[in-house]
């Protein structure tokens, strides 16, 4: 468990020509030891941006980025990252897959072996495990990802997108696996998704970034009870209220290319 902070973190890209696009401008955000916290925004926003400095594998333009109030640089490796893209190297399997962190770290075999075993059993694969990437459903391999991100027992989890892309019904049973997950390892959870239903689903409190160049316009701490009920009228409240708000940058952004 960990706390994260991130302070006024500034983020251009090369534009055309000589210009540069400015994506982050400016964000600060602090997540508490254990919380989850979700960030929501429009395509485009910087949120794969912003978790890349935060997982030390891009450089910030300016600003800072804390774990327990020390700063951390390019290549620290206090984060778990599960990206935005299918990332399982698909000549190893399952097993081969979660263990890879372990091994590149030099974990002494029988440690690799034990701590591969624990979260096989914790993501339910177990049966599995000699699979190849292309051997296991859409929903298996985002939990072997997930897998692969928390066996380090990294203090800090980043999540991409993590269930984008598959049906409903996994999306909802893999939300209830990573909160299982969560309140299993202890971690500190910075989970993006587009989905506002999933994050109000989740989440102890969510971020809604603007449009680029990005800040963060709004913050809810959702204050029910787990197990939520994805439709009660509670969610449905702050789904409407964050829904709102991205309206009204989507329209934004619409008058700014003048359509
Ligand atoms: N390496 C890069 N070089 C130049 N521009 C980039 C680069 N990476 C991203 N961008 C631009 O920066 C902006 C933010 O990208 P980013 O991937 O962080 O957005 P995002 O919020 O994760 O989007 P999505 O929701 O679609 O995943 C986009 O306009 C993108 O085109
Ligand atoms: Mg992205």
């Amino acid at each position: 468990m960990a706390k994260l902070s991130v302070h006024n973190i500034v983020k251009s890209y090369p534009g055309e020509g000589t210009t540069t696009v400015r994506v982050l401008d400016g964000v600060s955000l602090e997540i508490e030891e254990g919380e989850f916290v979700s960030l929501v925004g429009p395509s485009g926003a910087g949120k794969t941006t912003l978790l890349k400095i935060i997982a030390g594998l891009l450089p910030p333009d300016s600003g800072e980025v804390l774990i327990d109030g020390e700063v951390v640089g390019l290549g620290h490796s206090r984060v778990g990252y599960i990206f935005q893209q299918e990332s399982l190297f698909p000549w190893l399997t399952v097993r081969g897959n979660i263990a890879f962190g372990l091994e590149i770290r030099g974990v002494p075999r029988d440690g690799v072996q034990r701590r591969t075993d624990e979260m096989i059993a914790l993501i339910g694969m177990r049966g599995l495990e000699d699979h190849y990437p292309h051997e296991i459903s859409g929903g298996q391999a985002r939990k072997t990802e997930m897998a692969r991100s928390l066996v380090t027992r990294p203090d800090i989890l980043v999540a991409d997108e993590a269930l984008s892309n598959l049906d409903a019904q996994t999306r909802n049973y893999l939300q209830d696996e990573i909160l299982r997950i969560w309140k299993d390892t202890g971690a500190t959870v910075l989970f993006v998704t587009h989905n506002v239903d999933e994050a109000v689903y989740t989440s102890d409190r969510i971020m809604v970034l603007s449009n680029i160049p990005a800040r963060i316009i709004a913050e809810f701490g959702v204050d029910i009870p787990r197990p939520r009920t994805r439709t009660s009228p509670e969610c449905l409240e702050y789904r409407s209220k964050i829904l709102d708000i991205l309206r009204v940058e989507q329209e934004k952004a619409m008058q700014r290319i003048g359509a």
